[in-house]
This record gives C-alpha cells, sequence and structure tokens, in this order.
C-alpha cells in the first residue's frame, strides 16, 4: 500500500522538521514504523545508531539525536545516488553532526553456507551499537535478504541494546528473524503489528552468552 506523505506531517511536526521530505513512495519506512524508532531513539536516548539502508529513516533518527544533544546515525546505503540523495536531505535539514551516510555497495558474504549481497565491510565503522535499524538491503535481491545483519552486527551490540526490523510481517522476514533466534539465544522477540509488521528484538547478555 503507497503511503501519502501527508500521513508524515504529525511525525515532522512532533521533531520540527520543515523542509522537503527523503520520501520516495512504496520504498520509504511507513510513519508507523518510524513512530516506533523516533519513540525509541528519543526516550533511550543511543550513542550509536547502526542502520541498514538510508532515507527517511535517517533523517528522522539523525533530528533525534539533535534533540537529545548526543548520539550520531551510521546508515549503511548501496545505492550511491540514494546515498547522496540523503546525505543532502541531512544537510538541508543541518544534521551534518548527527549522521553519516556510509556508500556501501554489496558484496558478497558466505554464511552458514549459504551466499548473500550484502553491504561492503570496509566502510563500516567498529563501533558498539545501541540501537540498531533494518530496512535494507531491499528483499527483491534474494531470499533472507537481510539475515547477514544479525551474523555482522551481533558482536558488537551492546549490553541492553535494541534492534527494529521493517517489513517483518513478511515471510522472508519471519524466517530469517526464527534463524536469529535459533542463533542467538541471548535475543529475545516482540513483533508489532505495524503496517509491515515490526520485529523488536532485544540482547539481554548474561554471563556465559
Ligand atoms: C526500503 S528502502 C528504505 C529506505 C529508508 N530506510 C527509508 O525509510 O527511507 C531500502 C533501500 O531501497 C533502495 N531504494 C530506495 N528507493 C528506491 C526506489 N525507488 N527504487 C529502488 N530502490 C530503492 C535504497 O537502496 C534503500 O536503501
Amino acid at each position: 500500500m503507497t503511503t501519502d506523505i501527508a500521513a508524515y506531517l504529525p511525525l515532522c511536526d512532533r521533531l520540527n522538521l520543515h523542509h522537503e521530505l527523503p520520501y520516495t513512495p512504496d520504498w520509504s519506512a511507513a510513519p508507523d514504523f518510524l513512530e516506533l524508532i523516533v519513540e525509541h531513539c528519543l526516550a533511550d536516548k543511543p550513542e550509536t545508531v547502526m542502520e541498514c539502508s538510508s532515507g527517511l529513516t535517517t533523517l528522522m533518527l539523525a533530528r533525534c539525536c539533535q534533540i537529545n544533544n548526543r548520539g550520531h546515525v551510521y546508515s549503511l546505503e548501496n545505492g550511491l545516488d540514494y546515498a547522496e540523495a540523503t546525505r543532502r536531505h541531512i544537510n538541508r535539514h543541518g544534521l551534518d553532526d548527527y549522521s553519516t551516510v556510509l556508500h556501501a555497495p554489496l558484496e558478497h558474504y558466505a554464511i552458514n553456507q549459504h551466499d548473500y549481497s550484502w553491504y561492503a565491510a570496509a566502510p563500516i565503522p567498529k563501533k558498539s551499537i545501541d540501537m540498531l535499524v533494518i530496512d535494507g538491503p531491499p528483499g527483491f535481491l534474494q531470499r533472507h535478504s537481510r539475515y547477514p545483519a544479525l551474523p555482522v552486527f551481533f558482536e558488537r551490540l551492546a549490553e541492553n541494546a535494541i534492534v527494529f526490523l521493517d517489513d517483518a510481517a513478511r515471510i522472508d522476514e519471519r524466517e530469517l528473524v526464527d534463524l536469529w533466534l535459533g542463533e542467538y539465544p541471548a535475543l529475545t522477540h516482540e513483533f508489532i503489528e505495524t503496517e509491515r509488521g515490526c520485529s523488536v528484538l532485544r540482547v539481554s547478555r548474561h554471563s556465559g552468552d
């Protein structure tokens, strides 16, 4: 279902965002997913937000970091044009200090004997992650397109880190969440009935994990 740009206005008012948005019909995160990640970011004030994909999510999370006077959003973006477009929007909104869009072309990963195309490792900063938002790479690329996010980032998730997976109502995402839960016992999972479904995974490491 295509979301009308007017549906984003309440969030824009809440965050005082009044310039043009990096909005692409059908591709931008839906307002209810954005609301979840915005509310978490404002309440929890994470230091490091890592994001798979860039766009409206990046802009809103960067604005939250500015409001919080704390935190930085690192967004992995495979498309050079999308990376540049997001950077322009971030700059136009005066949020350069709160966001870095990393152009990370897709590269080959072999994980548990399966092949994936996922964001190039080289530009990814080696930081402890407090909040991970997964809205890419696009699902049409391959089966379980977003699965590599946790094999790549799990060891870097901070104690009490939180992960938001968009489009989690899709069969593909349900399957990959099941794979993660089997592989990382320190994760707990909550499914939230947003327009496209949101899986929220929390890390609680105990000694020995
Ligand atoms: C689902 S989009 C989400 C982007 C971002 N999280 C947002 O809310 O705006 C995931 C990825 O799809 C790609 N993308 C965005 N718009 C697109 C379009 N119109 N056609 C094809 N790919 C697109 C970009 O590489 C982007 O990172």
